[in-house]
């Protein structure tokens, strides 16, 4: 699909399917190659590094999108910086029952309550040994199976079973569609889970020729006082990073009709708000050093550009796919690359924290 007007058909023609039908049609299409990117040679001033990885751009392919792994390479190719498979859980899990994604057009806004539906360690294994390229930077998103008796060793077993092949970890604990997960991100929950984390890290670091970034994926539906305390155990345990935020349970934003009161986990424009707000708080209470991911209602060069500012180093997206489709990536690194020309800067680090106070100030 290179012209923009087949790709806008084809983009119309995947609406009039239920939303879970037109995203294993865009897999499938991903897979045999019928998408094809886009911007791949980014500007180099947009280029960077964070722990021992070198990012070619710094926008990635959020998590659930490649929840198996079956497409990482085509994502990559579309000129995503890097992308994220998952959510997998060890064993595989069937999820919740149909329908189970929603799209809300009026508020360019998807809700989901998949509950981590995967094929578990094994499959994904298998596919990514698979991969054709051994190059690019393919993150791993890690989750625990909805009746799992002990959920920090399903985390445990997905570091241990990845360390050799993710070129970092995501800690998921901020899905809203497995039942009683956040309660992982209460203070004491988390203490034993990163420390678990962490020690399986680091018992893999011979097998894997390095220690595997560790970032932790947050909620925004965090009030500030345990925002306080994730990111304070997560500087107390050294994780690598965090990235800011998974889906909201809110629905304060929401203008349009129809199923936008649908039970799961709010993603879109109606997200940007509140998650970039979170972000330059946790921004704040981390202080300069720390990675952190932006994501949430990215849709635009312009609300890339606002992530940056208040406080993100990398960023993500998923729903504003669904509704403008492949060109957006190409979009939005230039309009990226425009901006640090408009202002002077040589890189995005200088671009870092400008708003960050306003952001942080900002009611949720
Ligand atoms: C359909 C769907 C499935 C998702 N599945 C996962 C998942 O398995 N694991 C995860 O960490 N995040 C998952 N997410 C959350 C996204 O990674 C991202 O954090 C969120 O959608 C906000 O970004 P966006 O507004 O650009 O979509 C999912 C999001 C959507 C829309």
């Amino acid at each position: 699909m290179r012209s923009g007007w087949i790709e806008g058909v084809a983009l119309r023609g995947l609406h009039f399917l239920d939303a879970e039908n037109a995203h294993r049609v865009t897999v499938l299409a991903l897979k045999a190659g019928l998408i094809s990117g886009g911007n791949t040679s980014a500007d180099p001033r947009l280029t960077s590094s964070f722990w021992d990885l070198e990012f070619p751009n710094p926008l990635g392919m959020a998590a659930g999108f490649d929840k198996n792994a079956e497409v990482p390479d085509a994502l990559l190719n579309l000129g995503f910086g890097f992308t994220e498979v998952g959510s997998v859980t060890p064993r595989p899990q069937p999820g919740n029952p149909r329908p189970r994604v929603f799209r809300l057009p009026v508020d360019e806004g998807v809700i989901n309550r998949y509950g981590f539906n995967n094929d578990g360690h094994t499959a994904m294994r298998k596919r990514l040994l698979s991969r054709k390229r051994n190059d690019g930077i393919v993150g791993i998103n890690v989750g625990a199976n909805k009746d799992a008796s002990d959920r920090i060793a399903d985390y445990v077993a997905g570091i241990t079973e990845f360390a050799d092949m993710a070129s970092y970890f995501t800690v998921n604990i901020s899905s809203p569609n497995t039942p009683g997960l956040r309660d992982l991100q209460a203070r004491s929950a988390l203490a034993d889970l990163l420390q678990a984390v962490v020690s399986a890290r680091d018992l893999c670091a011979d097998k894997a020729e390095r220690r595997v970034p560790l970032l932790l994926k947050i909620a925004p539906d965090v009030v500030d006082e345990d925002l306080k305390d994730i990111v304070e155990e997560v500087l107390e345990k050294s994780l690598d990073g965090l990235i800011v935020s998974n889906t909201t349970v809110g629905r304060d934003e929401l203008a349009g009709t129809g199923p936008h009161q649908e039970t799961g986990g709010l993603s879109g424009r109606p997200l940007f708000r509140k998650s970039t707000a979170v972000l330059a708080r946790a921004r704040k209470l981390a202080g300069p050093d720390l990675p952190i991911v932006g994501v949430g209602g990215i849709d635009s060069a312009e609300t890339a550009w606002t992530k940056i500012t208040a406080g993100a180093d990398l960023l993500q997206l998923y729903s504003s796919l669904v509704f403008k489709g492949p060109a957006l990536i190409g979009e939005i690194l230039s309009g990226l690359a425009d901006n640090l020309d408009h202002y002077g800067y040589a890189s995005l680090r200088e671009a870092r924290d400008l708003n960050v106070d306003v952001w942080a100030s900002e009611e949720i």
